[in-house]
């Protein structure tokens, strides 16, 4: 299971079992109150009453932290449920689950400073993007740090493991355009309280991180189109520079997206004139090996084939993989 659906094939009360052992040593609340859910009928009940996608641990938790003004334990969730069933249900219905984590722009930076410059940036599924802004951000790597362009912008501590290629300087990026199918506004108060109720409690310095990115995305708003990935790509790839290299990434983005509609992005992206990043759980993007660990590491990937690393969720820390070795051409067969 990804940390953002459900797993059909086990029960509710089980899912939030498993959601619970992943969420170990991210957040100790947390933990708790997800084996709280799974042992507590009226909430499991409670649940029941929603369309299957609107049931998931982390939109569950946000909504409650949301309403409640601070994150939920297993006595206050309890309480709003039975005073307040139907305000729950309804930030569940219309709110997502759209986590965006500026930390992990150290993940993919070392990827995206490898490309001819200038770069040109489309994310998919960018939510309020702010992995689009690159170079505002300044970086600390052990040994290394990297000055962005906004002083008052988050510093992105990362960890570097294995021969990471870190560069010296942030690339040149001259065009960037996110794409969402909900585009969270850094200028909107709400947008932006629900953006801090996703983050758990107990996940050391990612909120003060979050605020800061928010307080720099203000300065200057990325921009983040409304649109489907799997139709609305073209149209913004054909508003591109022709001059700039085009990289198109995402993270964190297909586990919500239907296995056979994963096929069809690829396909779309494939066919795309431009260099593709992929960051997401091992097995969810068709193509990409590694497939053997499930325990919150991303697979950062080049064209839906070569893994490139493995990185941190939430941009903790990357490891660089030993490049694949050559295929020998002319081969006897
Ligand atoms: C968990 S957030 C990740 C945000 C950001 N990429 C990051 O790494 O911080 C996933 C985002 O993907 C968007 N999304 C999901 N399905 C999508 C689709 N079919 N088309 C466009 N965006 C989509 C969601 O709305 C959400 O904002």
């Amino acid at each position: 299971m990804s940390m953002g659906g459900l797993d059909p094939a086990i029960s509710l009360a089980e899912n939030y079992r498993v959601w619970g052992r992943e969420a170990a040593g991210r957040s100790p609340a947390y933990v708790t109150l997800s084996s709280a859910v799974a042992d507590d009928l009226t909430i499991l009940e409670f649940l029941g009453t929603l369309p299957p996608d609107k049931r998931q641990p982390n939109l569950l938790f946000a909504s409650a932290y949301y309403l409640l003004g601070a994150p939920a334990d297993p006595g206050t969730l309890r309480d709003l449920i039975r005073r307040a069933p139907d305000r729950l249900a309804q930030v569940m219905r219309t709110r997502r689950t759209q986590t965006n984590e500026p930390a992990r722009c150290a993940t993919l930076l070392p990827a995206l400073a490898q490309l001819p410059e200038p770069l040109a940036l489309i994310e998919v599924g960018a939510s309020a993007g702010l992995t689009l802004l690159f170079d505002r951000y300044s970086y600390d790597y052990p040994g290394l740090r990297i000055t962005g362009r906004d002083p008052e912008a988050p510093v992105l501590r990362c960890d570097l493991r294995g021969p990471v290629p870190v560069p010296g300087r942030l690339p040149e990026i001259t065009w960037r355009a996110g794409l969402d199918l909900n585009p969270l506004d850094v200028t909107d108060d709400d947008d932006m309280r629900w953006l801090s109720c996703l983050v758990w409690p107990g996940e050391g310095d990612r909120a003060q991180r979050l605020a800061a990115a928010v307080a720099a995305a203000r300065r200057s708003p990325p921009p983040v189109r409304r649109g489907d990935l799997l139709t609305d790509l073209p149209a913004l790839v054909a508003e591109a520079p022709a001059d700039a290299t085009l990289v198109i990434y995402h993270s964190a983005v297909l586990a919500y997206v239907a296995p056979q509609d994963r096929e069809r992005f690829a396909a779309i992206v494939r066919g795309l004139a431009a260099v593709w990043f992929s960051n997401e759980a091992p097995g969810v993007v068709p193509g990409v090996p590694l497939r053997d660990r499930d325990d919150g590491t991303f697979v950062l990937a080049r064209d839906g084939r070569q893994a490139l690393a493995r990185t941190d969720g939430h941009g903790d820390w990357v490891e660089w993989l030993p490049a694949e070795p050559a295929r020998q051409s002319g081969a006897a067969g």
